[in-house]
């Protein structure tokens, strides 16, 4: 089973400052073929969120054009940058999205399970699991205390040392660790919201942060609030299951390489 992660493509419309600086649109586009045409075909895209740049209906129908070039089912997840009823209203056919309330949601696939988690506060940068959220959750996983389950969400919920993007964190992330470790079931959280590849470890779980199809943020680890954007390739990660039932990730470019050498 193999699982195409892209996150914060940040989707805008034509013409803006915006627009002009990233062309979001089209690295996504870039992106997208790239994971749906990938051989072994993956069974599932997942986006985690910041889908567009201002919560616009505009940009998301250019996401849902993009989006419909492929015939892998396409997951969708909440960023910062999100409105929930746009999206929902965007995608009706995309049946997994709950009618109202928070876009979090469960799915199976292959005796594995796959939760999906809405941390976002409108108009804020950062983001949250308030209590209606992680009872969810828990609840989510009280079903399922034998299938393996990963967790996909936008903020991630561990400090990076960028302290720009750490101050528009999770907050009161503690409260999910007290849930992870009474589920020991989770083996993975795949994040997003950072825009650059990151791994950690997460009240036992390990925790990764999936770059953007777009630009990349600065790695910039001193203690000040600098924060700044690079033209560094794009990427997305492959989650492939093995037979033991691990994951393996790697991280793809979006953008073609010129083969060196080559050998069959
Ligand atoms: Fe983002
Ligand atoms: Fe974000």
């Amino acid at each position: 089973m193999i699982i195409a992660q892209l996150s914060d493509p940040h989707v805008d419309v034509d013409g803006t400052e915006f627009h002009n600086l990233y062309q979001t649109a089209e690295k996504f586009k870039v992106a997208l073929d790239k994971a749906a045409n990938f051989s072994p075909k993956p069974d599932a895209i997942v986006i985690t969120g910041d889908l567009v740049n201002c919560g616009d209906a505009p940009s998301y129908a250019i996401l849902k054009d993009i989006i419909e070039r492929t015939e892998i089912p396409v997951y969708l997840g909440m960023g910062n940058h999100d409105c929930r009823d746009t999206l929902r209203s965007t995608f009706p056919d995309h049946s997994y999205i709950p009618k109202n309330g928070f876009i979090q949601y469960a799915w199976e696939m292959n005796g594995h399970k796959m939760i999906m988690l809405d941390t976002n506060i409108p108009g804020e940068p950062g983001g949250v699991l308030c209590k209606q959220r992680l009872e969810w959750l828990e609840k989510s996983l009280k079903e399922d205390p034998e299938k393996p389950t990963v967790i996909f969400m936008h903020h991630p919920p561990f400090k990076t040392g960028i302290k720009a993007m750490d101050d528009m964190g999770l907050a009161d992330a503690h409260k999910l660790g007290e849930i992870l470790e009474k589920h020991d079931q989770v083996i993975r959280i795949f994040c997003g919201h950072l825009h650059r590849s990151i791994l950690s470890n997460f009240h036992g779980v390990q925790a990764q942060i999936c770059p953007s199809t777009t630009h990349n943020i600065v790695l910039h680890l001193e203690k000040s609030s600098r924060l700044a954007t690079t033209s560094e390739p794009s990427e997305f990660l492959l989650h492939i299951w093995n037979d033991e039932g691990d994951i393996v990730t790697h991280n793809c470019f979006t953008e073609p390489s010129p083969i060196l050498w080559e050998k069959e």
